[in-house]
């Protein structure tokens, strides 16, 4: 039998909420006060388990700057955003799926030309990256625009290395709605494991690796813009991605060719692959 405040406390603090506060901030703590007290109850939370939950948050406040999002990489961890990605994106069948953002967009890219090379002087395999952006009836859309962005062949982004900046940039679809750009592909890596996330990671007994991507942002005037990825088929994390990225439909085959010409009307003097792949976008409602 524990003290009655144990069972009275809940109703006690959603009390304290205001009559007149914002209905919706209102819905929002009132439930984030329930779960959280009906968390504490389920697990029987000790005072020495609080104070290391207390020190975690904490840590977890104290890594983030300018460059580094550690809550952003907690909620992606537990899943938390890509629960608020799939219930904001119900989307129709034939839309092209979304994924999250990740801690490494930076927006104000370049402006690029078709087939322009975001991965000019870094090693790697080179790949192009092509297709068309059309809406879900399949029409071509003219003037869409493709803000791309991925990590070097050792599984950094740019911005992980300091004062570097590479593969980035934007794309505008042509008059029948193709894109086309050359890169090298994509590899997999682990996310920053360095701070608070990477150590509840280990004590989860769970691997940090996101498989093989491209990022993308895909935008045109008058229909719903979306963030997405393309994934490297085959890659071995597609089925334990770190922060549940991966939806089958977003994952494309690129497919190694020996030298010779490539996609962009050019000749390679080395293998590379190629990945093609329509995004379909919805009218604004
Ligand atoms: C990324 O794909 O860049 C990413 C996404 C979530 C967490 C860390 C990295
Ligand atoms: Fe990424």
């Amino acid at each position: 039998m524990g003290s009655p405040l144990e069972h009275t406390l809940t109703d006690a603090v959603l009390a304290r909420i205001e009559g007149n506060a914002d209905p919706r901030f209102r819905q929002i703590m009132t439930s984030l006060i329930r779960h959280l007290h009906a968390f504490v109850r389920e697990t029987e939370l000790t005072e020495a388990e609080w104070f290391a939950g207390i020190q975690f948050l904490t840590a977890t406040g104290q890594k983030c700057d300018d460059k580094r999002q550690e809550y952003i990489l907690l909620s992606d961890t537990l899943g938390v955003s890509m629960l608020v990605d799939a219930i904001n994106h119900r989307k129709p069948g034939s839309a092209t799926e979304t994924t999250v953002l990740g801690p490494f967009y930076v927006p104000g890219s370049k402006h690029l030309p078709m087939w322009a090379d975001i991965a000019a002087g870094l090693p790697g395999v080179p790949a192009y990256v092509h297709g068309r952006v059309l809406d879900v009836d399949g029409k071509p859309i003219v003037g869409a625009e493709l803000d791309v962005w991925q990590n070097d062949a050792e599984g950094f982004y740019d911005v992980q290395r300091p004062g570097a900046s590479y593969a980035r940039g934007k794309f505008t679809t042509d008059a029948e709605g193709r894109f086309g750009f050359r890169t090298i592909r994509p590899v997999s890596y682990p996310i920053p494991t360095d701070g608070p996330v990477g150590k509840m990671l280990l004590g989860m007994g769970r691997h940090p690796y996101r498989p093989a991507h491209v990022h993308t942002k895909v935008s045109a005037p008058g229909y719903e813009p979306i963030i997405t990825h393309l994934f490297v088929q085959g890659d071995p994390y597609l089925g334990s991605d770190a922060v549940f990225g991966v939806k089958d439909s977003l994952v494309v085959e690129f497919v190694a060719h020996s030298a010779g010409p490539t996609p962009d009307g050019g000749n390679s003097t080395v293998p590379f692959h190629t990945a093609q792949y329509d995004f379909r976008l919805v009218k604004m409602r």
